[in-house]
This record gives structure tokens, C-alpha cells and sequence, in this order.
């Protein structure tokens, strides 16, 4: 993947997202839109992953057929509402490792401050994939891949599924290594930060918390 942005315009993609964004839309069907959604996103961030060969007998014959090659990928998720995203992704991809970063806004400061980290060995050595759904500011998601670099990983893609003009600069000033990939490009953030049209909090909207 070398696109810093990767805008997934595939129409199942912008059909489910639709759904999302309606404000009618329940907590239950919004989790299962997510969870297709994610699957769709899945097959997407993992373009291009390297493939090796391995020996097999089909029942007609034997061939050389494609396997993925290197470690498992660490699928990371920015909590909370990046475990939205994981269940779908899992489903595809049922064997990739699992970590999570939690990090909160200090009010005075306004600086992502980390509650919990915790990752896969060799991150190094593996794809790691961090999810987030919503690139707003972009402040969290840098803080989130520093950590990801601090702890050794240097393959990183992130996965979103709507990204906001402001959180795509910042990501790439600061991370112009980590291709993005999102569902949607949105307007602009609003003065408490949020995506414009968006579809909400997603954390709220997918727990149902509010
Ligand atoms: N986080 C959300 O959940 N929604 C936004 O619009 C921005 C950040």
C-alpha cells in the first residue's frame, strides 16, 4: 500500500455507511452494520499483504498455491471505539494478534495522556494494523502510532471509517509512513471537535451509552 489516503468507494461500502449515519438508526443495527462494514474494510487494509507458496494436493493433482507469508498481523485497537471495529476484522482474519492503546485528553493540557498498552510481541516484525473509527482531530491516532513506533512496530496502516480533512493532515505531518484507509472523506470537524456531517459519537453509538 504506498496511497497515504485510501478512500474505499466501493458501493456496499457507501450503502452500509449511509445506514450508520442516520441518526434513526438503532444500537443493535448499528453494531451489525459495523461488523459488516469492518469485514469489507478488512479486505481492503489488507491489499497487497505478501503471499509465500505452499505444497498441496488438491483431489486431481498437486500445485504450489498461495499462502500468507511473515508473522501474524497485530490488529490494535484505540479504545474504546476502535472494538468496534475488531469483531469483523476477526472474523476475516481469525488468527491476527490483538492489542489495544487507551489514551484520554488531559483537560489542561489537552494532551492524549496513555491509560493502557498493551501489544503483541515482535511488533517488528509484523503488520500492524491500528483501528480507530473516527479520524477527528487526528491527536489521539498520532499518539497512538507514536506508541505503536516507541514499541517497536514500523509497518502500520490505519483503518477508519471516516476521516476528517484536519485528523488526514495531522496524520500525515506526522506519520506520512502509515497509509490511511477510510470509508468516507467528511467535511470539517465542528467546534467540540466533532465530524461534520459524521454520524456521532461512534463509541456512544455502537455501546449505546447515550
Ligand atoms: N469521535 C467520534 O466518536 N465522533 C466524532 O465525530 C469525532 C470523534
Amino acid at each position: 500500500m504506498t496511497d497515504h489516503l485510501n478512500h474505499v468507494t466501493h458501493p456496499l461500502v457507501q450503502h452500509k455507511l449511509t445506514l450508520m449515519r442516520r441518526k434513526e438508526t438503532s444500537t443493535a443495527v448499528f453494531r451489525q452494520l459495523l461488523r459488516e462494514i469492518s469485514m469489507l474494510l478488512a479486505y481492503e487494509v489488507t491489499r497487497g499483504l505478501p503471499l509465500t507458496t505452499e505444497r498441496i494436493e488438491t483431489p486431481v493433482c498437486g500445485m504450489d498455491a498461495p499462502v500468507l507469508d511473515g508473522k501474524k498481523l497485530a490488529l490494535v485497537s484505540i479504545l474504546r471505539a476502535g472494538n468496534g471495529l475488531l469483531d469483523g476484522i476477526l472474523e476475516l482474519i481469525p488468527s491476527a494478534r490483538v492489542g489495544f492503546v487507551g489514551l484520554y485528553r488531559d483537560e489542561e493540557t489537552l494532551k492524549p495522556v496513555e491509560y493502557y498498552f498493551k501489544v503483541p510481541t515482535e511488533l517488528q516484525d509484523r503488520l500492524v494494523i491500528a483501528v480507530d473509527p473516527m479520524l477527528a482531530t487526528g491527536n489521539s491516532s498520532v499518539a497512538a502510532i507514536d506508541k505503536l513506533k516507541q514499541a517497536g512496530a514500523k509497518n502500520i496502516r490505519f483503518l477508519c471509517l471516516l476521516a476528517a480533512p484536519e485528523g488526514i493532515a495531522r496524520m500525515k505531518e506526522a506519520h506520512p509512513d502509515v497509509p490511511i484507509v477510510t470509508a468516507a472523506v467528511d467535511e470539517k470537524l465542528n467546534d467540540h471537535g466533532y465530524i461534520v456531517p459524521g454520524l456521532g459519537d461512534a463509541g456512544d453509538r455502537m455501546f449505546g451509552t447515550k
